[in-house]
Order: structure tokens, then sequence, then C-alpha cells
């Protein structure tokens, strides 16, 4: 039985635990002939990475990528591509303490009460490092639909905690910062909120939104094929990932009809609550995601669990975590974003050429 590949016909294949050997994806599928390298897979890594300033996980992973197969002569040839990552940073003393304890908030109860066992080294195969290859795929994924048909895709952090951030947004600027934060001048609000959050051991929670522009009309298909419940799955995929939007989202609840419905003209639609999808296929205009990301459950301020023998113990976790998931989480909600759309871009040139 396998759960870990997604995709029909942009397949993606993970593998790996936190703190195992390595991590890795085969990607099967990739339409052949697209340039691609290792630095060109490792910027998109470098985008996610930890220990790239005082707000995130201070683990520093050089996630060196290494392309094993499926590329050739610096071209994707149409064969499988596998892609490697070692681990090289993981401590795994600091979760001996909590060998025999279910973290809250955490899949440790959850993949025990499944398997009867769990890798508790950093979460396992539970941990985000997992993501790391989420986002080495999408890096082809994301390449290719930029070449064949000028898609682009891009994140921004829309909000931390209590602070909006994308009221005015500056595309240039997103990746000058490290939350891709969207407005320079709400960069330091975040520092001084984030460095008083670390001080006190808590963790927040965090929203992240992602476009894709130029998608084409016609991608996703009636009814179990929507490209809408595809987008919301791969996004509810990724960790601590606890709503998603499409368009107007949760605030269509409160919109009349006359607000929401997207008014046509020959130059084009007038508004996008829809989030350019609809009835599941893609209407041309710019596809819209938003995800919720939950606050870190991993704190050093102790909390009530239960160890694996049913006792109440005190759980208190050490170890370098990031204080806020969602600031890291922009490459990824982009990389998901990116691995749906090819993989409808493929479908749809398969059944209507
Ligand atoms: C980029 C990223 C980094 C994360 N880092 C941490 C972390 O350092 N500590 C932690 O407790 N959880 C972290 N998480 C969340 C956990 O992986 C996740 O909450 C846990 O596996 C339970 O799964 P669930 O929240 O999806 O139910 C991270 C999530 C993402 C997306």
């Amino acid at each position: 039985m396998s759960h870990n590949t997604f995709g029909h016909l942009f397949r993606c294949t993970t593998f790996g635990e936190s703190h195992g050997p390595a991590i890795g994806v085969v990607i099967d599928g990739c339409p052949p002939g697209l340039e691609i390298d290792a630095a060109e897979i490792k910027l998109q890594l470098d985008r996610r990475a930890t220990g790239k300033s005082r707000h995130t996980s201070q683990r520093r992973e050089k996630d060196d990528v290494q392309i094993l197969s499926g590329v050739f002569e610096g071209r994707t040839s149409g064969t499988p591509i596998a892609l490697v990552i070692e681990n090289t940073d993981a401590k795994s003393k600091d979760y001996g303490k909590i060998k025999d304890q279910f973290r809250p908030g955490h899949a440790d109860f959850t993949y025990w009460k499944k398997y009867g066992l769990r890798d508790y080294r950093g979460g396992g195969r539970a941990s985000a490092r997992e993501t790391a290859m989420r986002v080495a795929a999408g890096a082809i994924a994301r390449k290719w639909l930029n070449v064949n048909h000028g898609i682009e895709i891009q994140g921004w952090l829309a909000q931390l905690g209590p602070i909006r951030t994308d009221e005015t947004i500056h595309w240039e600027s997103i990746d000058d910062n490290p939350f891709f934060c969207p407005d320079p001048a709400k960069v330091p609000q975040l520092e001084s909120f984030m460095d008083a959050l670390r001080k006190s051991g808590d963790s927040v929670g965090a929203r992240v939104n992602v476009v894709a522009r130029n998608v084409p009309a016609g991608l996703g298909a009636p009814i179990y094929g929507k490209l809408d419940a595809d987008l919301a799955s791969a996004m509810m995929g990724i960790n601590a990932a606890k709503g998603v939007e499409i368009g107007a989202g949760f605030n269509s609840v409160e919109q009349n009809g006359t607000q929401h419905r997207d008014e046509m003209t020959k130059e084009g639609f007038l508004s996008n609550h829809a989030g350019g999808i609809l009835g599941g296929i893609s209407s041309g205009q710019d596809v819209f995601v938003s995800t919720a990301f939950k606050p870190t459950s991993s704190l050093r301020i102790p909390c009530r669990g239960l160890d694996t023998d049913g006792n109440e113990v005190q759980v208190i976790t050490t170890g370098r975590h990031d204080p806020c998931v969602g600031i890291r989480a922009t490459p990824i909600v982009e990389a998901m974003l990116a691995l749906v759309l090819i993989d409808h871009v493929l479908r749809h040139r398969a059944q209507n050429g």
C-alpha cells in the first residue's frame, strides 16, 4: 500500500526520515528536454533552508542535492528523475527524552496508534524535512511550467500571528527578508515580535498565500479531478497546514452573490473571487491559494502528555525548532502549486491534445 506518491502524470514519490541517512524523491513522467541542473534546484532549496536567520530552526542542513538519474547532458531525458539529499546535521540525542513520550501537537501518538512503533528522532517521516524533496521536485515543475507556458508562481507571508503583512505588496521585496514578507515596512515589526516570542518560549501560527499567473484556461476536470480540490489536498498535505482557501475562501461566507461572482467583459473578468477556478477548471485568471499554518508544537514550555504506557507525563521539547513554521512555508506552498499545475497541464494535454 503506497501513500507516498502523488500526481497522475507527473508523479512524485518521496522517501526518507528526518534523522535517516538521506531523503529523496523519484519523479516519474517529467517531459524530456528541460534544461536543469542541481544548482538550479538548490536555489529553491536554499529558500526553504533552516538556519538562514535567528527566526527559524538553527539546524544547518547543507541541502546539497544530487541528481542520480533522469538528466542526461543537462536535460531531462524522460526517464525517472531521482534526487537525493543527505541529512548531515541531525542530532538524534536531542530526542532521547521523548523516545517513550507522545508530544502534544505532534504525529507521535497517531503514528504509534497506526503502526505500533515510531521513529521518534526529529519526528521521523512526519518531519517537515520531507518537504525539502517537494521543493526539489517543485523546482523542476515550476521551470517546465515557465519555459513551456510562461506560468509564474509567487508565494508570500500574508500574516504572522496578529500581524497582517500583505496590505501593501512589493513583489520584488519578498525574497529580500527571512519572512517572505511582501511589505519591507513590516519587517522590523515581525523581527521584534519573533524576538519576544522566542524569548517567551512560545510559538505562533501564520498564513501563507501563493499565486500562479499565466495559467491557461482548461486545467482541471470534473468531478473528481477538480483543480481546486487537488490544490486543497496538496496544501493540506504540508506539515502543520490547518486550512486552505481558494480565492475569496472563507470570506465568501459574508459576501453577497452580486459581490462574489466575477463579472465578465470583453476586456476580461472584473474581479477574481473564484481564485481562477470555476467548476474545478482554471479560467485563465490567476490561481490564488491561501494556507493557514498552526503554531509549532515543540516547545520548551512544559505541558501535559502521555507516555507509551499510558502514564501522564510532563513533556518538554528541546532541540532546534522553528518558532513559527509558516516562516519557512512559502517555498513549500509554491512547490506544491507547481506540482499540481504541471500534473494538470500534462493531464489536459493527454486528454485534449
Ligand atoms: C517548514 C516547516 C517546518 C516545521 N518545523 C517544525 C519544528 O521545528 N518543530 C515542530 O514541532 N514542528 C515543525 N513543523 C510542523 C510539524 O512537522 C507538524 O506539526 C507535525 O509533524 C504534526 O503534523 P500536523 O501538524 O500536520 O498534524 C514544521 C512544519 C513546516 C511546514
